[in-house]
This record gives structure tokens, sequence and C-alpha cells, in this order.
């Protein structure tokens, strides 16, 4: 099993880098505070997958959304993780092939999708690097 080491130290906040992992896309997202705060308003108990922010991040590093870049549908990239590119109604992903939005903690909002960007296996090797797999 391969694993995948990323240098995250150059994503500023609002900003978002695709990697790729295990020959698939990967997001890696630096959220900024308002990002992290429209994740956070949400009721996560009222969502198609119900997850916080928080269980979708690492402690201490709430504003890291490491995501795999395949729509849960029927596995499209979604948009959002490149500069310019429309992040849908909440934000934060849109995929562009059925129309599912996904908000800045890469939860599914909206559209045909039935759950959430996938987070893969990952840690923090330091503070600037993640390691996935
Ligand atoms: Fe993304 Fe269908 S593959 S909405």
């Amino acid at each position: 099993e391969s694993t995948t080491e990323i240098d995250v130290s150059a994503i500023e906040p609002g900003q978002a880098i695709k990697a790729v992992f295990r020959k698939q896309p990967l997001f890696v997202r630096r959220l900024t505070p308002q990002e992290i705060a429209a994740a956070d308003a949400v009721d996560a108990g009222s969502l198609r997958d119900p997850q916080t922010l928080a269980e979708r991040t690492k402690e201490g590093h709430l504003d890291m959304l490491v995501t795999m870049g395949v729509c849960t549908h029927l596995g499209c990239v979604p948009l959002g993780a490149a500069e310019g590119e429309v992040r849908g109604e909440f934000g934060g992903y849109f995929c562009p092939c059925h129309g599912s939005h996904y908000d800045t903690a890469a939860r599914i909002r909206k559209g045909p999708a039935p759950s959430n960007l996938l987070v893969p296996d990952y840690e923090f090797t330091s503070d600037t690097t993640i390691l996935v797999g």
C-alpha cells in the first residue's frame, strides 16, 4: 500500500491544492475562519451524512480539510480545488456532472451524492506535512 507525503505549508487560507493518492485526486484545502464558522453553524445531525468539521479534520488542525476529490455519486471530480473554480451553493465543492453541492467541510448538502467526500487515512508528520495512507 502506497502512501503520499504532501507539503501543505504553501496553501493559504481559502486555497486548495490537488494532489494524487493511489491514482485518484486528493484535495487539501486550508479553510478561512469564515469557512470554519459556516461549517460549524450547521446542525450536523440534520445532514444527509452527519459529521462535524472536527470529526473530518485532525485535532489542532480544524482549518486543514483533506478529502478525496471524487464525487460520491458516480465518481466525477468536483470543482472547487483550483483557483477560480465554482464552489457551489454551500461554498465548498461542486460536482458538475449531476449537480452535487458540498459545503466547506466537504459534506454533501444538495444533489444526488449519497455521502460526504471521503476523508482518507492521514496524519500530520509535522506542522506543515501530511502523510496520506
Ligand atoms: Fe457527481 Fe453525479 S458524479 S453528481
